[in-house]
């Protein structure tokens, strides 16, 4: 039976409350996931928090230690879930996450199937995009992975949305009584051509699947397998990300050191390696106007794998 309840749906309330879990923000690389219990206190470099002072407070405040210290309480959101989840598996990250959730077309109300659930990454952002009618049914043959994804489910209030059941799902196929049910079908597995097969017995007409691998053989083994399993609209993508750091910086100095690395004014304003101490120079320097520059971060993620999209083809 799917649920259908409409009171099941993700919190999207302001306030915090004992027993919600949050996001403790230091620093944009350093957060961690703590749950509110009113007797406990939060103890880092920045002195002892108590949890009771957070109660009542909206998220994405900013609260103080009892020395002046301070973070910020965000909300659990699946964006901040995939960067402080406890790493069971490799993981899908955000890039690639956003591009299945949209190229999967999936909306409230869509059950959705998935294998591996591995660290329950990816699980996380479906849940909330078929929420609050939706289901997804993940599945994976590790059972300790699924039993701590149950739990993360549980700390993140997904519970009621994510079925986690433990199954080889290349030897086994999905469970029969979810044949024709699936709006869309996610595989993330070694040989996902395997499962193919039983991916397309579950998905209504019309219905994508998309699958992640890390090597292009492993896609072209998929994409065959696809083609001669009345999948159409076969296609691959690599999501690359490149994100921009922003800072301020006096003209004169940007110029200056703009010609000395690219000879190109205006392109590539900092040096590599000069980063660390022009960024204390900035603050030093007073001359000049300051302006906002941005450049590519050099903490870009590279490859992390290929992405094949395909539809099951309509029995006209
Ligand atoms: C890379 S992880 C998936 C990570 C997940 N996409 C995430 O974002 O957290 C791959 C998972 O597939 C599971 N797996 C491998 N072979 C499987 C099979 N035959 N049936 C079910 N699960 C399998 C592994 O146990 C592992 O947890």
């Amino acid at each position: 039976m799917l649920p259908t309840d409409p009171m099941k749906k993700l919190s999207f309330k302001r306030h915090i409350s004992d027993g919600d879990l949050v996001i403790v923000y230091e620093k944009h690389d350093n957060m961690k996931a703590v749950k509110v219990s009113e007797k406990s206190v939060l103890e880092n470099r920045f002195g002892v928090f108590k949890h009771s002072d957070w109660i009542g407070k909206p998220f994405g405040c900013k609260v103080s230690s009892h020395k002046g210290g301070f973070v910020y309480l965000l909300a659990p959101t699946p964006e901040l879930w995939t960067l402080v989840l406890s790493h069971r598996t490799q993981i899908l990250y955000i890039a690639d996450i956003s591009f299945v959730v949209m190229y999967l077309e999936l909306i409230p109300g869509c059950v959705v199937l998935e294998s591996g659930t591995g660290s329950g990454s990816l699980t996380t952002s479906l849940a909330r995009a078929i929420a609050p009618t939706g289901h997804v049914y993940t599945f994976d043959f590790h059972e300790q992975r699924a039993i701590a994804a149950r739990e993360d489910f549980e700390k993140t209030g997904l519970s009621d949305l994510v079925s986690v059941g433990v199954r080889d799902i290349q030897g086994e196929g999905f469970p029969k009584d979810l044949v024709g049910r699936a709006d869309a079908v996610f595989l993330d597995l070694p040989q996902p051509w395997l499962a193919i097969p039983s991916a397309g017995e579950m998905l209504k007409e019309d219905g994508v699947l998309c699958s992640f691998s890390p090597c292009i053989e492993q896609v072209q083994r998929s994409s065959e397998t696809l083609a001669s399993n009345s999948f159409t609209d076969i296609r691959t993508f690599e999501v690359l990300l490149r994100t921009y750091e922003v800072r301020e910086a006096k003209m004169d100095q940007c110029q200056t050191q703009t010609q000395t690395e690219e000879g190109t004014p205006g392109a590539r304003p900092f040096k590599r390696k000069q980063r660390a101490s022009e960024a204390s120079n900035w603050q030093a320097d007073n001359s000049g106007s300051p302006s906002v520059m941005a450049r590519p971060s050099g903490e870009a993620k590279g490859h992390t794998g290929y992405l094949t999209f395909a539809r099951l083809k309509c029995i006209a």
